[in-house]
């Protein structure tokens, strides 16, 4: 059981989470403002960005490897057309999301790559994360963090690498604790 798991249950619970989670779903619906048919949410956890985003795409799939994350998402469900599962889909998709979940993540690249694949031509990935920190964001310590935050310029030269053409790349959220922590949205357009 991943550490992810027992904090399903109280996931939710966090008003600093919840607000992210809002500020995101905003940032992405201000620069992917049509409506899309599917929606990845990759690493998704209980779905705080996907419930924020249910008016821009008429199916969304969350993606999360940590079983008692999804069955948190799938509770709150209102629609067979609003899931998550453990297995990263094979379909093709309109608009992918990720939320703080690329720096618990090893391979950036492998998972940039992989996600530009499941893009339909002319479709958008959005990835939000931590700037560049010092290693003390996490409060239980670093198990399962990968990356200290990111570069959003490196990030982006890895969009466009993979024919992502960038749309935004800005700064949407700080988390205030014994210091600040900036929270950045990159999104990118897949080629047609
Ligand atoms: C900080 S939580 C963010 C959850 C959600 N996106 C949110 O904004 O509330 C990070 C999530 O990334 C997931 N995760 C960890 N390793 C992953 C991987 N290799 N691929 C996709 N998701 C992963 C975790 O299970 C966890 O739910």
């Amino acid at each position: 059981m991943s550490s992810f798991d027992s904090l399903a249950k109280n996931w939710d619970a966090n008003a600093r989470r919840q607000a992210l989670a809002k500020a995101v779903a905003d940032a992405i619906s201000a620069c992917a403002p049509t409506k899309v048919e599917k929606l990845l949410d990759f690493g998704c956890g209980t779905g705080l960005v996907s419930y924020n985003l249910t008016q821009l795409a008429s199916t969304i799939i969350g993606y999360d490897p940590a079983p008692k994350m999804v069955e948190v998402f799938n509770q709150k469900s209102p629609s067979p057309n609003i899931y998550a599962t453990t297995s990263l889909p094979k379909d093709s998709f309109d608009l992918i999301v990720s939320s703080m979940a690329m720096h618990h993540i090893k391979d950036t690249a492998a998972t940039i790559a992989k996600l530009a694949q499941l893009l339909k031509k002319g479709g958008m990935l959005c990835i939000a994360d931590l700037e560049s920190e010092d290693g003390t964001f996490h409060d239980r310590g670093n198990e399962g963090v990968y990356h200290f935050g990111f570069d959003p310029d490196a990030l982006a030269s890895l969009f466009t690498q993979n024919s992502l053409e960038i749309l935004c790349k800005k700064r949407i959220f700080t988390i205030t604790k014994h210091r600040d922590f900036h929270v950045f949205l990159l999104c990118g357009q897949k080629r047609a």
